[in-house]
């Protein structure tokens, strides 16, 4: 009898949003021009709404943490950082980068309310079926007077054009990743926070473009090795695709 031929199994195709893609694409977080590349512009961009601890060993709690991208842009700032998350394969990452942390969902957290002098919830929210309730979980982690920090994609047509449509066509972001339905409403996500007492101010955001088109060159041309600088996340004017929040939970 012949030997059977290899079988090479192909990669299994999950319904969008499904939290099994990040166990898929666990070798992708922290790889150099990666399919997690975007996330690495936005932890920057959101680690600086973030001041210096005002007191020692303060918490911060990462929502959503994924494999802990913020942790390097955090350095020095004094937190004690805390990352939830669902994935397994990416918190043993994140804990790999100095993250403390916690397998749970960020719609009930295991922490005690008032914890936290920052919660961040990065790129999360279009992810979670009710988002509603993890802001709400976010803001209760808060001490008073305690910051919020959030970025995500706006519920509009815009944002699936941009960042779905097009958006996972690009080596930038995972194809399937997102479920457009889940996507969050600007103004519902003011008005939730303050129903939390956080007074959320949004700006919309964009990757500056000559940086990101030098990036995708690289990439498209099959030049795999690491471009040397990553695109900068930059304000835009409008918040009808993505968009970052910042605010302050009321003493
Ligand atoms: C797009 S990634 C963002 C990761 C990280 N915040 C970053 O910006 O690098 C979304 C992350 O949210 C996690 N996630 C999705 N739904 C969640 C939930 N209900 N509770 C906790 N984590 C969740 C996923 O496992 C994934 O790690």
């Amino acid at each position: 009898m012949r030997d059977a031929a290899p079988v090479s199994t192909p990669p299994r195709v999950l319904p969008p949003n499904d939290p099994r893609q990040y166990d898929d694409l666990a070798g992708e977080w922290w790889r150099p021009g990666g399919a997690f590349a975007m996330l690495h512009w936005l932890a920057r961009a959101r680690a600086a709404l973030v001041p210096p601890a005002s007191e020692p060993d303060d918490l911060l709690v990462d929502l959503g943490c994924g494999a802990g991208l913020l942790a390097p842009h955090l350095a020095g700032k004094g937190y004690r950082h805390v990352g939830v998350d669902l994935t397994r394969s990416a918190l043993d990452q994140a804990a790999e980068h100095g993250v403390t942390v916690v397998q749970g969902d960020a719609t009930a957290v295991p922490l005690p309310d008032g914890c936290a002098a920052v919660v961040s919830a990065g790129e999360l929210l279009e992810h979670v079926p009710d988002w509603r309730r993890a802001v709400a979980e976010a803001c209760r982690l808060l001490r008073p007077g305690g910051l919020l920090v959030l970025d995500t994609l706006n519920d509009t047509l815009l944002a699936r054009l941009v960042a779905v449509e097009l958006g996972e066509r690009l080596p930038t972001v995972p194809r399937g990743i997102h479920d457009p339905r889940l996507f969050v409403d600007a103004r519902a996500l003011v008005a939730e926070c303050a129903r939390h007492g956080v007074a959320l101010r949004l700006r919309g955001i964009r990757p500056e473009l000559g940086g990101t088109l030098t990036w995708l060159l690289r990439r498209l041309s099959g030049a795999d090795r690491p471009v040397r600088t990553e695109p900068r996340i930059v304000p835009t004017w409008s918040t009808a695709v993505l968009y970052q929040g910042r605010g302050h939970r009321s003493g």
